[in-house]
């Protein structure tokens, strides 16, 4: 077989293939481009997410005509002066970017170098299409129309508009967080998306594009080690999210999305929350060029560590500091030690109960209520959201016997988070928050079983603000939503509107449960319907409306909790996989005073 030198424009498509594999992708190139330029401001423009248009423009330093035309050769730079490439402090140095735009795309360059007059040039799917002067002020101007219209192998691979439209909007997000003294805009179809300004300090910007409450409900950290520094901003355990999202990870100013760095983030946070929840947070890793290779490929975002340990023990380390420093804010990670004599719930069917010594498992109903109906516990399910709460009066009714219930009668609540009863075999305490949850969940999905949930219309419709993709995705699901008794509506380009809200949440937090849903669509496949994941989008509406730790019960509401939770399967635990109750035998409470 003969070796033959491929053409340039082949081996540029090649490159493209790796370099730019969606809009997203160029736009990251091209923004970069600008950064490395030294632009103070970058405003990109995007019509039907990017597929029929990208521009950028900057007010960088410009490119004089004959650096426009290297520019658009492969392999030229400006940014490896000398060989030493273990010393780039620049995003590309490649090369490769602007040819391989320019093979797959119409691609135009104006350029202007400030003092001097501007020019053009226009290669279209790697043709030159014209070149002149060009009139604009200092900086460059780069459009790139028809990405892969002439590669219908390509382009049967993109997604739809809305999706690369929300790859944009990350990729802009991802880089403006890196660097805080730039300003940025974005638009998509003439509506703006994103517009930070300038100078901004580093943790109003990253809360500017994430979420306005994150200056409020995280910690700053600041950690170092040696010649590694960590630093940005870690929301509390209790600010966190349905998906993963929004951690913004960066090593030396480049946004990376690298499994060890996400591993590390969980380890830090493990025990502190539920595994199906996730912390906001932005971080930035920088460390010497002699560290890390950032460089493993030139679209991935993946980075290789030279001491993979020591950087996953310095992020660990470093949260856990910031978090502890935070001390009373942050949820109070669970002393499993101290469990060690306690029965847990969760064992998930009603056989787990624990049952009186000698007894079948049986499940006595209230005194008063003549025989055990299960089928119909819906019908007669206490709803929890009316009623002023008294405090936990002492019981003036008369008291059930302690006997004929296995979770017990309750005796009273602690810290307002937790019920504690008294079994006839033991005490009992309870999450109410958890078991509640749990509950609702049960709750909805017989509904959802029995043909429908029942929506209550809010009094005044609640406006949600998100960003677009998220309302995009909303309202691609209005349909299923409102099945679920959820019903929305698009307000504009980034707010939904909530008209009503499944009826057995009650008056929850709408803005919280519309957010959380959000996210939980963006974290699954689009091909998927809402009912193939409906445990997921009814656990995150449970989870909305039930009674928060927090709330102060009354003996009545309490009672009545816990004899849901007896005849309700798998209540013993929590949407979360943690217990929703826990039980101290007699015989444990006898040992621990020394009386065994
Ligand atoms: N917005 C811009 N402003 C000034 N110069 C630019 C801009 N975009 C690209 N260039 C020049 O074009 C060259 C090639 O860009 P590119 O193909 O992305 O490769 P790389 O960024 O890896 O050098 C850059 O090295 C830079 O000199
Ligand atoms: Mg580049």
């Amino acid at each position: 077989m003969s070796i033959r030198r491929l053409p340039e424009h082949l081996v540029n498509r090649i490159a493209a293939g790796e370099v730019v594999e969606r809009p997203a992708s160029a736009l990251k190139e091209l923004v970069e481009n600008s950064i490395d330029a030294g632009a103070r401001r970058i405003a990109v423009n995007i019509s039907e997410g990017g597929l029929s248009a990208i521009e950028v423009v900057d007010d960088g330093c410009g490119m004089e005509p004959a650096q426009i035309v290297l520019a658009l050769e492969r392999h030229a730079t400006s940014k490896l002066p000398d060989d030493a490439i273990e010393a780039v402090t620049t995003l590309g140095f490649r090369g490769e970017a602007l040819p391989s735009i320019a093979s797959v795309a119409d691609l135009t360059i104006e350029s202007r170098v400030r003092g001097a007059d501007g020019w053009y040039r226009r290669i279209d799917h790697g043709e030159l299409a014209g070149e002149g002067p060009a009139a604009l002020p200092p900086g460059t101007r780069i459009r790139v129309a028809h990405l892969f219209a002439k590669v219908p192998a390509r382009r049967k691979f993109l997604r739809s508009a809305r999706s690369e439209y929300a790859a944009c909007v990350d990729v802009v997000r991802r880089l403006a967080m890196a660097r805080p003294d730039i300003g940025f805009s974005l638009e998509h179809d003439e509506r703006r998306a994103i517009l930070v300004s300038p100078d901004e300090d580093r943790v109003s910007r990253v809360a500017a594009l994430t979420d306005k409450d994150l200056a409020d409900n995280s910690v700053a950290v600041d950690f170092r080690r040696e010649a590694i520094s960590l630093t940005g901003v870690a929301g509390l355990p209790t600010f966190n999210r349905g998906v993963a999202d929004h951690q913004y990870l960066f090593v030396n100013g480049r946004p990376v999305k690298d499994r060890l760095l996400i591993g590390a983030v969980r380890a830090a946070y493990q025990d502190m929350l539920a595994r199906d929840r996730h912390p906001v947070m932005a971080l930035f890793l920088d460390l010497p060029g002699d560290l890390v290779d950032v460089n493993v490929h030139p679209a991935k975002t993946e980075v290789r560590f030279r001491d993979p340990g020591l950087i996953r023990g310095m992020i660990v380390g470093g949260l856990r500091a910031a978090l502890d420093e935070a001390g009373h804010r942050s949820v109070q990670r669970a002393s499993v030690a101290g469990l060690g004599s306690w029965q847990v719930g969760g064992g998930g069917s009603p056989s787990a109960w624990p049952v009186p010594a000698g007894g079948n498992p049986t499940y006595s109903m209230p005194v008063g209520d003549a025989a055990p109906r299960q089928g119909n516990v819906w019908d007669r399910v206490v709803d929890y959201v009316p009623a002023p709460m008294a405090r936990a009066e002492a019981s003036a009714a008369p008291v059930p016997e302690p006997a004929s219930f296995p979770m017990g009668v309750a005796r009273g609540q602690i810290a307002a988070t937790y019920i504690v009863a008294e079994a006839s075999d033991g005490l009992v305490i309870v999450d109410q928050h958890a078991a509640h949850e749990r509950l609702v969940l049960e709750r909805m999905r017989r509904a959802m079983a029995a043909g429908g949930v029942s929506r209550q219309a809010l009094l005044l419709p609640e406006v949600v603000e998100l960003d677009e993709p998220a309302c995009d995705r909303l309202e691609a699901r209005i349909g299923e939503l409102s099945e679920m008794g959820l019903d929305l509506e698009r307000f504009g380009p980034r707010a939904m509107l909530v008209r009503a809200t499944p009826a057995l949440l009650g008056q929850g937090d709408v803005q919280g449960l519309v957010v959380d849903l959000a996210d939980e669509l963006a974290a699954y496949d689009e091909a998927l319907s809402l009912k193939e994941r409906l445990d997921h989008v009814a656990a995150t509406m449970a989870c909305h409306g039930s009674v928060r730790a927090g709330r102060t019960l009354s003996v009545a509401e309490m009672n009545a909790l816990l004899r849901e939770m007896e005849v309700t399967p798998h209540s013993g635990q929590c949407n979360h996989g943690r217990p929703t109750w826990i039980k101290l035998g007699h015989d444990e409470i006898e040992k621990l005073f020394g009386r065994k």
